[in-house]
């Protein structure tokens, strides 16, 4: 495999996105609002609007995201995830010297006090999962920040980038004590992705598995409203801090109809076993409304942009690792069999999480590590929109439609 493969796969996987979806209606949602918003909402505040944003836009018919006005083909293929990230957080692309100043600083943040070290060695067993580690790691951080509480811009920007520096180091370490390893200090001389591998798996990387962390960095960074995000501005907009906002991201991340799907989808994967079974496996998941892990998108009704950057990156590394080949010829046929039953009727079709998952196995990578990786890279999306809302800050108060009795009268409890 030659890093030539990948760029050449992205600009196949651009072309085939322009072609499949040319003909969508033009990008809804880009227009300025004047407050209040005239919106219809459904469940799980579906269709509400929360803010405006210069961040980051999501076209669910066209399939595209976009990231400061850079599209998410455009930024896999040529950009980095320290210069994705630096866009994300000042919006513009970084000259040399910035980026190589901004690149010292997060490499200067890699390291973490020993003592989130120690609880965290008390807290994990195999038992643990990672990600509830990361939550633990975090607020311990915050505990010991001397200025973990200066909600002003500059001190909550300067704690964006160190968060994002360190929860590589924090994941990690969480994947190391998961083993029952002793976690390894960051080596200075790596990328940010580069190094977060070598502290995930304890060998030093060759640049393509470099590489591909780096493109899955890149495409995780940021995705409009999701829960994550959205969790992290509504705990930021109360003015709490931003190691408390960060925390509830992770939490909100680590569920399986969020984040958590990428485990969950190399779990069924092997439950199935193998492309012949795909066909019973799915009849049975359908007879039981069981949802199928990295299909389906609240806002996606088009293929996912990154999936199609991941699947053909998961064939890449199959052919060349038999070792996952079985998983990917499973993937590939639940992809046909679920799109051929839910794709045209229901607009379901493989998100994020589909194929993500094969490509971290055939890096070494043990399935429990797979959501912690997610965060790794969203910790830049969270932080950069948080930092935004703050600028003009209110504090996020939907309501409830109260359906209950209103006029009830009180009983003594002898006589209930
Ligand atoms: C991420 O928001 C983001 O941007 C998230 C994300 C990001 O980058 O931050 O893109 C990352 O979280 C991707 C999604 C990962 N989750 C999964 O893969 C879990 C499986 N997917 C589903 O749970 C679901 O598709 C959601 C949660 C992702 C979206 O669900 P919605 O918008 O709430 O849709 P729904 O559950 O109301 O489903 C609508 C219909 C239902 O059928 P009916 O009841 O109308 O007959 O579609 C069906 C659902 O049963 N459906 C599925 C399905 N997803 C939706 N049927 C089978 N399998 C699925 N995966």
């Amino acid at each position: 495999m030659n890093l030539q493969e990948i760029d050449d796969l992205i600009r196949q996987a651009a072309n085939k996105a322009t072609k499949e979806t040319n003909d969508e209606p033009e990008p809804g949602l880009t227009q300025d609002v004047v407050w209040p918003v005239d919106v219809k909402i459904g469940k799980g505040l579906e269709g509400a609007i929360a803010t405006t944003t210069r961040i980051g836009y999501v076209n669910g018919a066209k399939g595209w995201l976009v990231y400061r006005g850079y599209n998410c083909f455009d930024l896999a293929e040529k950009s980095n995830f320290e210069e994705t990230t630096y866009l994300l957080l000042f919006g513009k692309l970084p000259t040399t010297s910035e980026l190589r100043n901004f690149k010292q600083k997060l490499v200067r943040y890699r390291s973490v006090p020993r003592k989130v070290f120690e609880v965290l060695k008390m807290v994990i067993t195999p038992k643990t999962h990672p990600m509830s580690a990361l939550e633990t790691a975090v607020s311990v951080l915050g505990n010991l920040d001397e200025q973990a509480n200066d909600t002003s811009a500059a001190g909550e920007t300067e704690i964006a980038v160190k968060l994002i520096a360190q929860l590589a180091t924090l994941a990690g370490a969480a994947a190391r004590l998961h083993q029952g390893k002793s976690p390894l200090a960051p080596d200075p001389e790596l990328s940010h992705a580069g190094n977060f591998l070598y502290m995930v798996t304890g060998k030093q990387p060759d640049e393509f598995s470099e590489r591909i962390m780096d493109i899955a960095l890149i495409l995780h960074a940021d995705h409009g409203m999701n829960a994550s995000t959205f969790t992290t501005m509504v705990v930021n907009s109360s003015l709490s801090d931003m190691y408390s906002s960060v925390v509830a991201g992770i939490a909100s991340l680590k569920g399986p109809l969020h984040g958590g799907a990428n485990e969950r989808v190399l779990y069924d994967l092997e439950e199935i076993g193998s492309a012949a079974n795909v066909k019973t496996w799915f009849e049975k998941a359908r007879e039981t409304k069981r949802k199928v892990m990295g299909f389906g998108h609240r806002v996606y009704k088009a293929y996912d942009p990154r999936a199609r950057i991941f699947g053909p990156i998961a064939r890449l590394m199959a052919e060349k690792n038999p070792a996952i080949g079985g998983l990917y010829e499973t993937a590939a046929e639940l992809e046909k069999v679920v799109c051929g039953e839910l794709g045209a009727e229901k607009k379901i079709f493989p998100n994020v999480d589909f194929y993500s998952g094969i490509i971290y196995k055939a890096l070494g990578i043990e399935t429990a590590m797979f959501t912690p990786i997610f965060a790794v890279s969203r910790i830049a999306g969270w932080t950069a929109r948080a930092l935004e809302y703050l600028a003009d800050n209110r504090l996020f108060r939907p309501r409830a439609v109260y359906i209950g009795p209103i006029k009830a009268e009180y009983v003594p409890i002898e006589k209930r």
